[in-house]
């Protein structure tokens, strides 16, 4: 029975091939196409063959008749293309009217979204933008950010060493925080988006590559009240809800003093949904006043400047944005991914 099926497909390919080789123009085509793929067409009537097989049996003819499908779609593509790039007369070499098929694009992909996004507010809140290298050392990513070898906070950055010595991929962008404090005299403002590293298994929720957003302001008399009134504005424009609260809860992270990780209110609901399981609020990343010994291994004295600093997650927020439910996805650079991004205008 089986063996039946397959000569059926068979034959039907071998004709196929040979009569839309020998089509000479659109009509023919067309008329060939109807034959083969309309819907009273010899592929169709085996579809509705296959409704007569068991599950277990059409799970076998089912792909064959698929591939057969797509095998003649191609074809038929192919010749069409090749009828009509032919020249209409021998001094013509090409046919400025010919048809051509629709192409499907992909659209930017959801970092350069969100990263435009959030340059643009903090450019328009008068801070700088700046970029740290991807391949960086481990003084600035951990000793000068007060994370000395053997410190216990080393353990929770799974990092990749690089045959050099000292040499790492940065596992956060805060070492653009201690970049910019020994290149730059205070105040200072910067927001630092970049892709980080870390030496985990991946899931849906974690990847290896991922892009991090950091923020750094050094001033006099800085508090934590600045860091929430900047925190909330960038949250709220971010999700386009201006309705956010942020929430401040105890941390720790070596180089701030307070430690703090930050939630917003959730911006899907209001009495708790499946985002934000129920509790109305959402992590979204660590923050806290930068830590007199950090400003001081940067040259900064403590007793004149003092600051805030934040770092939070890309692919979160783009998750949360944009409905993305495997990070991984991210890298995967399918245009079926990325064409579900092209309509999003850009920087929103
Ligand atoms: N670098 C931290 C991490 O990757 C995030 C972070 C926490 C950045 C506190 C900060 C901060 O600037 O103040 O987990």
């Amino acid at each position: 029975m089986m063996d039946e099926w397959h000569k059926q497909i068979e034959n039907i390919s071998s004709t196929a091939q040979k009569k839309i080789a020998h089509a000479n123009t659109q009509e023919e085509l067309a008329s060939i196409y109807t034959e083969l793929l309309g819907k009273k067409g010899v592929i169709s009537t085996l579809s509705r063959a296959l409704r007569t097989y068991s599950e277990e049996e059409r799970r076998i003819r089912g792909p064959l008749l698929q591939s057969l499908r797509v095998t003649i779609e191609s074809w038929y593509q192919d010749r069409l293309t090749a009828i009509n790039i032919r020249p209409i007369n021998k001094d013509i070499v090409c046919d400025i009217t010919a048809y051509i098929a629709p192409t499907t694009y992909g659209g930017l992909h959801p970092y350069t979204h969100i990263i435009t996004h959030i340059e643009d507010i903090f450019v328009s809140l008068g801070w700088s933008i700046v970029e740290g290298p991807e391949v960086e050392d481990e003084f600035h990513n951990f000793d000068a950010l007060n994370i000395p070898p053997h410190h216990p906070a080393r353990e929770q950055h799974d990092t990749f060493w690089l045959p050099t010595p000292h040499t790492l991929l940065r596992t956060h962008t805060s070492s653009v925080q201690v970049r910019t404090m020994m290149n730059r005299q205070p105040p200072l403002a910067i927001c630092a988006p970049g892709r980080t590293f870390r030496h985990e298994a991946t899931d849906a929720t974690h990847d290896f590559v991922f892009m991090q957003c950091e923020g750094l302001f050094i001033d006099r008399n800085v508090s934590l009240a600045h860091l929430v009134g900047t925190i909330q504005i960038c949250m709220q424009q971010l999700f386009r809800n201006y309705t956010i609260q942020v929430r401040l809860q105890p941390d720790y992270f070596p180089f701030v003093e307070p430690g703090l990780q930050f939630s917003v209110s959730c911006p899907f609901c209001s009495s708790g949904c499946s985002v934000c399981k129920k509790s109305q609020w959402i992590e979204i990343g660590g923050a806290g006043l930068v830590h007199p010994h950090v400003l001081r291994t940067c040259s900064i004295d403590p007793d004149i400047w003092n600051g805030f600093a934040f770092g939070f997650g890309i692919e979160r927020i783009a998750m949360l944005l944009y409905h993305i439910n495997d990070v991984r996805l991210f890298k995967t650079g399918k245009k079926a991914f990325l064409q579900q991004f092209a309509h999003v205008p850009q920087g929103k």
